[in-house]
């Protein structure tokens, strides 16, 4: 697909009750855990209080990117390829791996922004891609 001349917007958004994650976490160990999330994400979540919310955030982000994408999760990315790390402000980016990355690539995605934000009972993710010239 050639690259637009303009840039191109691709939103994704999702919604995790907290709760759920929870279960996911006591139900599905370490091997959920280990598949869903990388090494920084989870040392990233288990530095604060509460990490349920935090790890439900970052669910909910990459399959926000996999809507942005179009695809689903599955052949075009894996969770753990889909990363959320951070810069010094604090704010979160979305930093991609593997067949992640690959997907990204042949779709022309130049650049994501990422929104987080969770609550007691409910974390949500909101993603951009761009397609096109930054
Ligand atoms: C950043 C801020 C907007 C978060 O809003 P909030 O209502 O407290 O919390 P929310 O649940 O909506 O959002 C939390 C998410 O905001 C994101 N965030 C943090 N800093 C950010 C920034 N500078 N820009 C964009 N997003 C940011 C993070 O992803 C965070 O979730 P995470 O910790 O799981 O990664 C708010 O704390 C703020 O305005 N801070 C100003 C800077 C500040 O005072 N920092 C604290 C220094 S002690």
């Amino acid at each position: 697909m050639p690259p637009p001349s303009s840039p191109e917007l691709f939103p994704g958004i999702d919604l995790v009750e907290n709760a759920r994650m929870a279960s996911a976490l006591e139900r599905g160990g370490e091997a959920f855990l280990r598949r869903a999330f990388t090494e920084a994400e989870v040392a990233y979540c288990r530095s604060h209080r509460d990490p349920v919310p935090r790890f439900a955030a970052r669910f909910a982000a990459k399959e926000a990117v996999a809507k942005a994408f179009g695809t689903g999760l599955g052949e075009a990315a894996a969770f753990r390829e889909i990363e959320v790390v951070h810069d010094a402000r604090g704010a979160p980016h979305v930093q991609l791996h593997g067949q992640a990355a690959a997907t990204a690539a042949a779709q022309g995605i130049t650049a994501f922004r990422l929104s987080l934000t969770h609550t007691q009972h409910y974390a949500a993710a909101m993603v951009l891609a761009q397609r096109g010239p930054a």
